[in-house]
């Protein structure tokens, strides 16, 4: 009952997503150790570190690709059973995942796409193609604001330029209520043009009153984007800021410091761009 009226007076009180005390190993690699995360409501967090930091794990954690060897998570103020969490539940939950490789299938329509997995069936269990395809023209309308001629919900993925199936991808999550979209180097191996598109359509999430997780090699791009910053190196959380509290050059110098502290075993990798 607290809660419920400290939520309506002071609304960011309660985060969205809540992870606390993450442990997460393959085999003998420990991916993660004692990772506490929050997301808070229609914020952005950047998700930052060097190669084998283990963003990809919390975020595949998150949005129900991996289980998590201990810890305890909450979405929304309830408790998330940790061993019986899938991608379904996550969707359930609101937590949408955008993946950089494999976001969409090069040969078919924009529509199924849209729908690959989760058809909206009519009442004889066949697909609502029209409804899927006027859904899809929605989202290229109004969430991407692509009103050209040539792209409609019948076009193949290929007329869309990267930056643009990334945009897809995110209005697709938008588009299944995501409150939480989760994006796991979005901006890797774009070029300029198609990069300002991704960030435009981080901004959207944020207009929109969503949250996003937002991994990036580019500190550049992250500063941009985020409103906080969690640092993570060799599984663990080493700091946290808000955008406020650092300038771009103190966050890059910060990582860079890190980068350098490795082990020589991972010395060679760079804190750059590219995996
Ligand atoms: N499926 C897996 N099997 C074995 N080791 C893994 C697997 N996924 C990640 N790891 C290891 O966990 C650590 C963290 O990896 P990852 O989460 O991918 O880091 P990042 O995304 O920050 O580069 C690395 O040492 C990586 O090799
Ligand atoms: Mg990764």
């Amino acid at each position: 009952m607290l809660r419920a009226l400290l939520n309506i007076f002071m609304p960011h009180t309660t985060p969205l997503i809540e992870l606390r005390h993450i442990s997460k190993r393959f085999g003998s690699v420990v991916a993660l150790e004692d990772v506490s995360f929050t997301l808070g409501s229609n914020e952005i967090v950047g998700l930052l570190g060097d190669n084998g930091a283990g963003k990809s794990s919390l975020v595949k954690i998150l949005s129900g690709v991996e289980q998590a060897d201990s810890g305890s998570f909450s979405v929304n103020d309830t408790s998330v059973a940790l061993k019986s969490y899938s991608v379904k539940m996550a969707r359930k939950l609101g937590i949408e995942t955008v993946y950089q490789e494999r976001a969409l299938c090069e040969n078919q329509p924009l529509w199924r796409n849209v729908f690959v997995g989760r058809h909206k069936r009519n009442r004889f269990g066949l697909i609502d193609v029209a409804y899927e395809k006027q859904a899809t023209e929605t989202i290229l309308k109004e969430f991407m604001g692509l009103r050209g001629a040539g792209v409609s919900a019948d076009a193949c993925v290929a007329v869309l330029s990267g930056g643009e199936r990334q945009g897809l991808a995110i209005g697709r999550a938008m588009y299944f209520a995501a409150s939480a979209v989760i994006l796991d180097e979005p901006t890797t191996a774009l070029s300029l043009t198609e990069v300002s598109k991704v960030l435009q359509f981080i901004q959207q999430i944020r207009k929109a009153g969503r949250s996003a997780v937002f991994i990036s090699h580019n500190m550049r791009h992250v500063y941009e984007a985020c409103d906080r910053f969690v640092i993570l190196d060799r599984g663990r959380v080493v700091q946290e800021l808000n955008k406020g509290d650092i300038t771009l050059e103190g966050l890059s110098s910060l990582l860079t410091g890190l980068a350098c502290g490795a082990t020589p075993a991972n010395e060679h990798m760079e804190s750059g761009e590219g995996e």
